[in-house]
């Protein structure tokens, strides 16, 4: 009886610090006076590689197709919807499919391009009817700035410096003279060069000492035509934590010869078993979140490195590839990479995108892996049928943070925890636009828990607030062909504002973005 009592008032106590634990709200301080780095657009940018349907199918489907609705064929449906997301790069033509590329077989009349086989992604037939014209053309329709990825592990110098000529010379040499009798009579100035991808992996397996003699030699023939195409070079760079590649890239190639070094990394549960995209319990969804919040340490620690060889930050770190990678879909092909997307995937794009707006001083692009039916995709297509993915809905939800100026904060999260995994429930980050609108992105990737934020942006007076909320009744929930709208963000009204105060309760797997204005 006694041992009842002491331990039945344990308890008591135990729940009482539990509620106010619970009721405590998560203080945040933001000088919005003091917001000077610009978040660069480019962070917000996507990644379409000749792999399963991502172009074939889901953005282009032929100039002849008579079902599915096109220009040029290219989907018109997928163009309107990226067109809204301010895409704002699109690299192309991979990933791995980039280091087996021949350009100039994707050029000319279609009926004289010749075919090659996929070798990377299920061994299939490319046919080359989209090439660098279909490609640019796709940019120019939804505004996205190009990203080329040069192949480096199985091209030449020639071929690479002939393709640069190809599409940004103005006229007068062999490589623009055959633009113009493609149908191209002005360069497109192609800016973003990747020089070959993954040179650890399917670019040619090669050590960090030997590509970076690799890189200069590509780099050195990189040419420059003119003021309006200058050439901002991207060398392929490290996979999640091989620090070493980054220090020995940044030691043997002159801060002169590059723009910017790539990072990828994918939250993957293990590569031998990654597991369901939609039928996962809370101990998949755990471990999928702890992978991505390993982003803030790892863009931090390749920082760090950078920062010893370029400290005035001159170098980039563009984290071209990044996003959830899951077992395929049942019945499709290994080889497509097709997975849904849930909200376990909106939890993954709110949590890595806040993480780089907050290191906007070095990560200046980024890459989500992939655009359309490929990966953590924005857009899913079957036929003439087309859908958004919460992925979407967060993406274009933070948009507003393009080219804003980042707002400092400082605030502890709490953790979430779950079982021998422990990592910060709550990440926000904060910018300024030129309009002077001030937008705050926050999401809570706790799976059980609502938490409470006050946020107290100083040096500046706002008066009016609104918000829009994405989430749902379960960690679960998709859109699908039958059910396209079952996640989508909607206005959030459960929030105060007084005397530049802001009050709001972030739901389990909620993200949140509020507009403040004057
Ligand atoms: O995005 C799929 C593949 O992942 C890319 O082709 C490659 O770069 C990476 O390993």
């Amino acid at each position: 009886m006694h041992l009842f009592k002491i331990s039945s008032s344990l308890v008591l106590v135990a729940s009482l610090i539990s509620i106010t634990c619970a009721a405590q709200s998560i203080k945040i301080v933001g000088n919005v006076d003091m917001a000077s780095t610009t978040i660069d657009r480019n962070i917000y940018g996507h990644f379409a590689e000749h792999l399963g349907r991502c172009i074939y199918g889901g953005i282009y489907v032929g100039e002849d197709n008579k079902k599915i609705p096109h220009t040029d064929g290219i989907r018109n449906d997928v163009v309107a919807a990226l067109k809204e997301l301010k895409v704002a790069n699109l690299r192309w033509p991979g990933g791995c499919f980039a280091d087996t590329y021949q350009w100039k077989n994707g050029i000319g009349p279609k009926e004289s391009r010749p075919s090659m086989i996929n070798s990377w992604w299920g061994g299939v037939t490319e046919d080359n009817s989209f090439g660098t014209h279909e490609f640019l053309d796709l940019c120019e329709k939804i505004g996205a700035e190009p990203y080329m990825a040069a192949n480096v592990g199985s091209g030449t110098v020639q071929d690479m410096s002939d393709w640069i000529t190809y599409v940004n010379h103005p006229g007068g040499s062999p490589m623009s003279e055959l633009r113009k009798k493609n149908g191209r009579e002005k360069p497109w100035n192609i800016k973003l060069w990747g020089v070959g991808n993954e040179a650890w992996g399917c670019g040619g397996n090669m050590t960090a000492e030997y590509y970076s003699n690799v890189y200069k030699q590509y780099a050195t023939f990189m040419n420059d035509y003119g003021d309006s195409a200058k050439i901002f070079k991207i060398a392929s760079g490290a996979t999640d934590d091989s620090y070493d590649w980054t220090e020995t890239l940044l030691k043997n190639i002159p801060g002169k010869q590059v723009h910017a070094l790539a990072l990828h990394h994918y939250s993957v549960i293990s590569w031998t078993n990654k597991g369901p995209a939609t039928n996962f319990d809370q101990g998949l969804y755990a471990s999928t979140m702890f992978e991505a919040s390993k982003m803030e340490e790892m863009v931090t620690r390749h920082s760090t490195i950078m920062d010893q060889y370029d400290p005035e930050k001159k170098i980039a770190l563009f984290v071209d590839e990044w996003g959830g990678w899951y077992d395929v879909e049942k019945g499709t092909n290994p080889g497509f990479l097709y997975q849904q997307n849930t909200m376990r995937d909106a939890m993954i794009a709110g949590l890595t995108l806040n993480i780089f707006n907050n290191h906007a001083e070095r990560v200046r692009g980024a890459n989500l892996a992939q655009i359309v039916n490929v990966l953590q995709a924005v857009i899913l297509t079957n036929e003439e049928k087309m859908i958004l993915t919460p992925t979407y809905h967060v993406m274009k939800m933070y948009n507003v943070h393009q080219d804003a100026k980042l707002i400092p904060l400082q605030f502890q999260s709490p953790d979430y925890v779950f079982e021998n995994k422990k990592m910060k429930a709550v990440s926000v980050s904060a910018s300024k636009a030129a309009s002077g609108d001030v937008n705050v992105s926050l999401t809570n990737i706790d799976y059980s828990k609502t938490h409470e934020v006050e946020i107290d942006l100083r040096g500046e007076t706002l008066t009016k607030a609104s918000a829009q909320i994405l989430t749902s009744a379960k960690i679960t929930d998709h859109n699908t062909f039958e059910s396209p709208n079952m996640v989508k963000n909607v206005p959030y009204k459960d929030i105060t504002f007084v005397n530049g105060k802001l009050k709001l309760k972030l739901p389990p797997f909620s993200v949140v973005v509020v507009n403040l204005k004057k």
